[in-house]
């Protein structure tokens, strides 16, 4: 099978012929159709993980997919080959990922059937991204009415975050710069805020002196400075990161519930997101499409940034 490796940390991802893996006890063998790229997927390839999990290499990048279930290992009992499924297939160790054409996944693993309408380039957009901005949004604690602040939010979680905030009421404020604020806003933004002519937190201080409930701050690194965003914070407010760049013991101090998000997809959430997505109430981007020959470009590419969405490969 064709799929797209790295043979060590921060090397060159390249299109390479593997064996199909065969599933063992508990596992499918899936046919995967579309995979999406997330951030994460170069930052484990770059070492984001080394010494936390063991990794095999070469490594096939990616996690999220969707497709055709085509074998079962000995036990299965939920998955029929023939089943559409979609998901994050995140094998141990590390390194089985969905840039392939073949992927194996845990049977109880991070796996959902697929609404039998949903597009494969759709379903393998959800996961990681849509998955994270419920969870944030969740993490938010947001009533009706009360205002948040997405940070990064032209891409691939800030464009569903948006979406759940303003399903739970929200006035919802987005970053964006004028190619993507018309989207945003037709997504359920109400306040656009282009980063780009002047500091994020000195426009939202402008606008709303008294300060805001929530922010969702998808772009602080880990160790990045936060003040000027926390700043912005009712007391009571939250601070959700996604980078691991909140200190929830200092914002606590300043009455701020300070949450580092790490995603965790339950398999009733991604059937909920497929519904949604299936339904047209969550809407998603798709920046890219592109076949698996062109799937090492297309992740130099999404590195330098300027995602306005999802890029997937067609497998
Ligand atoms: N903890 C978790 O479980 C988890 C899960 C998913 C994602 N994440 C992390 O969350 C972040 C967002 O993920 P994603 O998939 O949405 O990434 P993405 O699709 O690459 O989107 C990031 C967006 O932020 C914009 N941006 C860059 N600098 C900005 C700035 N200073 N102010 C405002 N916007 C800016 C980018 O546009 P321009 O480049 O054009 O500026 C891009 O549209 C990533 O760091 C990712 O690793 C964490």
């Amino acid at each position: 099978m064709k799929a797209v490796t790295i043979t060590d940390f921060g090397a060159e991802p390249l299109l390479t012929d593997l064996p199909v893996p065969e599933p063992g006890p508990g596992e499918l063998l899936v046919r995967l159709h579309a995979a999406a790229l997330n951030p994460f997927d170069w930052k484990v390839a770059d070492g984001a993980l080394k010494g936390a999990v063991e990794h095999g290499f070469p490594l096939v990048m990616g996690s999220d997919g969707a497709g055709v279930v085509e074998r079962i290992g000995p036990g299965v009992i939920h998955f029929r080959p023939g089943d559409t499924v979609y998901g994050q297939f995140m094998n141990l160790p590390y390194g089985r990922g969905s840039y392939a054409e073949y992927v194996l996944a845990a049977e109880n693993g991070t796996l959902a059937r697929m609404p039998d309408d949903l597009p494969f380039p759709v379903a393998a957009a959800l996961p990681t991204a849509s998955v994270t901005a419920y969870q944030a949004i969740e993490a938010a604690r947001l009533d009706t009415g009360q205002v948040i602040l997405i940070n990064g939010a032209s891409g691939g979680v800030g464009q569903s975050a948006i979406q759940f905030a303003a399903l739970q009421g929200a006035r919802v404020l987005a970053t964006a710069t004028g190619d993507i604020a018309g989207r945003l806003r037709d997504l359920g933004a109400d306040e656009t805020i282009d980063f780009t002519t002047a500091p994020t937190a000195e426009q939202v201080l402008a606008a709303h002196p008294d300060g805001i409930d929530s922010v969702l701050d998808l772009i602080t690194r880990p160790g990045g400075d936060i003040d000027a965003l926390a700043g912005l914070l009712k007391p009571g407010g939250t601070f959700v990161s996604t980078n691991r760049a909140a200190d929830p013991d200092a914002l606590a101090a300043r009455e701020i519930h300070g949450v580092n998000l790490v995603n965790d997809p339950s398999r009733k959430e991604l059937e909920s997101l497929a519904a949604l997505a299936d339904a047209g109430k969550l809407r998603i981007t798709i920046d890219a499409e592109v076949p698996l020959t062109d799937a090492p470009a297309a992740v130099a590419r999404a590195r330098a940034g300027g995602s306005r969405g999802k890029t997937v490969i067609l497998l």
